[in-house]
């Protein structure tokens, strides 16, 4: 009895121990801080050098707010700044962090493993630095993330397929990288999906016929990569879609016929892939906000669209490079049509 109460006593030391250990507070949250600033080498601007100090409370940090009740790092914005500089392991402590922008300054390195504790983020810009390494699959534990941005930066690997874990994303933008290997399948699983860009990167094989499934999508930009097979048919299917963008690929067969009933679409862009088969005759009939219509130099045979004029809004139209033969009659209808190429 003496023993189970000494037990009981000893536990409860070392849970309140333990609580105490890692308990946090603001000044973690400036320890972390003043950690970042020592990485930036270069601030030409001096916009941390004035404010980041630990005479300033740090709520009123230059980029840095608080949240009103806990009164802890909320929200980080230090986009162009023209920063150079490092992550480092610390800033995983800024357990209460929501939004983080570091977009357009001159970031590099890896980013540090310790990210995967900001397990509240939500919005993550990290775009227009030079950030390098593999995509981290730890992107996967932020659950809440809806807005994820990675583009133009040095990142290698492949997407991790523990992305498709991050079900609340509405946008992931990783365009103008170095990433390699498939579009995982489980993307199909993020159905608050709006906006998928991976453009510019070196992605082969298929387009995952389980995007047919991401019924939100407006935008699909996978232009610039060495995708192959055929357009998944379920493509038709996204009602929502505004642009589908799958320029300089190595796509093949023909375009399903689903693609030109989409009617909130306003960008169709295939040109340079190896596309074949005709194109519909009504073709605007089920596109009535069409803005630019992009095909050429892919392998498409048969006639010439007959009547356009139902394409009330199109403004850029491409089908040069194709085997298209008749003449293209409609064009007096179409005088809004600034550039034809
Ligand atoms: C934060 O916590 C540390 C110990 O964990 C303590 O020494 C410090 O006084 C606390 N600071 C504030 C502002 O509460
Ligand atoms: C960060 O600040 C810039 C410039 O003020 C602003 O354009 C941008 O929207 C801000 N980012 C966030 C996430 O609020
Ligand atoms: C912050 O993180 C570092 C490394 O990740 C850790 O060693 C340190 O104890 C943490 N500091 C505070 C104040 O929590
Ligand atoms: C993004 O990166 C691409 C490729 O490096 C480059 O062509 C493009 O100009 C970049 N965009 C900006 C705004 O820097
Ligand atoms: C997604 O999360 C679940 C539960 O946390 C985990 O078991 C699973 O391994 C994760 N999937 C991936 C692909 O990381
Ligand atoms: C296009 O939509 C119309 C009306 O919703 C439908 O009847 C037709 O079968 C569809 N065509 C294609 C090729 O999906
Ligand atoms: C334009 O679309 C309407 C409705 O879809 C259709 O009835 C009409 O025949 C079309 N016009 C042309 C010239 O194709």
């Amino acid at each position: 009895m003496e023993k189970a109460f000494t037990f009981f006593l000893l536990t409860l030391f070392l849970h309140m121990a333990s609580s105490v250990m890692t308990q946090t507070n603001i000044t973690t949250d400036q320890l972390a801080l003043l950690s970042l600033k020592s990485q930036i080498i270069s601030d030409p601007f001096h916009f941390l050098d004035k404010s980041w100090s630990p005479a300033i409370f740090v709520c009123h940090w230059v980029g840095v707010t608080c949240g009103s009740r806990h009164r802890r790092v909320m929200s980080l914005n230090l986009s162009n700044m023209a920063l150079t500089g490092k992550i480092p392991r610390e800033f995983g402590n800024l357990s209460f962090l929501v939004s983080l922008d570091l977009g357009s300054n001159n970031f590099q390195g890896n980013l540090p493993q310790e990210m995967t504790s900001l397990r509240r983020l939500k919005f993550l810009d990290l775009s227009f630095n030079n950030f390098r390494g593999e995509v981290p699959s730890w992107f996967g534990l932020l659950h809440q993330l809806q807005f994820l941005n990675l583009g133009n930066n040095s990142f290698t690997g492949s997407i991790p397929s523990s992305f498709s874990n991050i079900s609340k994303l509405e946008t992931l933008n990783m365009k103008f990288n170095s990433i390699e290997g498939q579009i995982p399948k489980g993307i199909g699983s993020l159905i608050n999906l709006r906006v998928l860009n991976l453009k510019s990167n070196k992605l082969v094989g298929f387009i995952p016929m389980s995007l047919s499934h991401v019924s939100r999508l407006e935008i699909l930009e996978i232009s610039y990569n060495s995708l192959q097979g055929n357009i998944p048919e379920g493509i038709g299917n996204l009602h929502n879609m505004k642009v589908l963008s799958l320029q300089v690929n190595q796509l093949t067969g023909s375009i399903p016929f689903t693609v030109f009933n989409i009617s909130r679409i306003e960008n169709i862009a295939f040109t340079e892939n190896s596309l074949s088969g005709s194109l519909p005759n009504g073709l605007c009939n089920g596109l009535p906000i069409l803005k630019g219509l992009y095909l050429s130099t892919n392998k498409l045979h048969g006639h010439m669209p007959a009547r356009l004029s139902n394409c009330s809004q199109l403004q850029l139209l491409s089908l040069s490079e194709n085997d298209l033969t008749g003449i293209f009659l409609s064009f007096e209808c179409l005088d809004q049509i600034a550039s034809c190429c």
